[in-house]
């Protein structure tokens, strides 16, 4: 399996109680690599551009009201089969349902303050990628 990337956020929810170490643990103990990271305050009409495929989901308003209501750190994660090993880290987007031992079992606090968010396929990895981050600030 070729290497790949696959973008990911650590949310407010897990910034706020200093979990970034914790959290950059989990993936590197699994073998992804944070090959780019930057801590930002997202602005609303960020929040919404990144979250625009949900635009139409009645969860939507709360989720970009969360978004910005403290800094998350976008990162880069590279390693063989990224995307898919960055979902299985993470684990279920519902902690409830989420297996033990992933960062959302382990850290989450609900649905939508669920720690992480990570790309669901190559395609949209690319694009989220882009999103954060220019070529020159990735390092793999
Ligand atoms: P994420 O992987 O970042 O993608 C969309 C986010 O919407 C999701 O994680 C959750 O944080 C949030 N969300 C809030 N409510 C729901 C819901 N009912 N179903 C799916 N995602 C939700």
């Amino acid at each position: 399996m070729p290497s790949e990337r696959t973008l990911s956020i650590i949310k407010p929810d897990a910034t706020r109680r200093n979990l970034t170490g914790r959290i950059n643990a989990l993936f590197e103990e699994k073998g992804l690599r944070i090959i780019a990271q930057k801590r930002l305050q997202l602005t609303q009409a960020q929040a919404e551009a990144f979250y625009a495929v949900h635009k139409a989901r009645p969860f939507f308003k709360d989720l970009v009201t969360f978004m910005i209501s403290g800094p998350v750190v976008a990162q880069v994660l590279e390693g063989e089969n990224a995307v898919a090993k960055n979902r299985e880290v993470m684990g279920a987007t519902d902690p409830k349902k989420a297996e033990q031992g992933t960062i959302r079992a382990l850290h989450a606090e609900s649905i939508e303050a669920n720690s992480v968010h990570g790309s669901d396929s190559a395609e949209n990895a690319a694009q989220e990628i882009a999103f954060f981050f220019a070529g020159i600030d990735i390092v793999g």
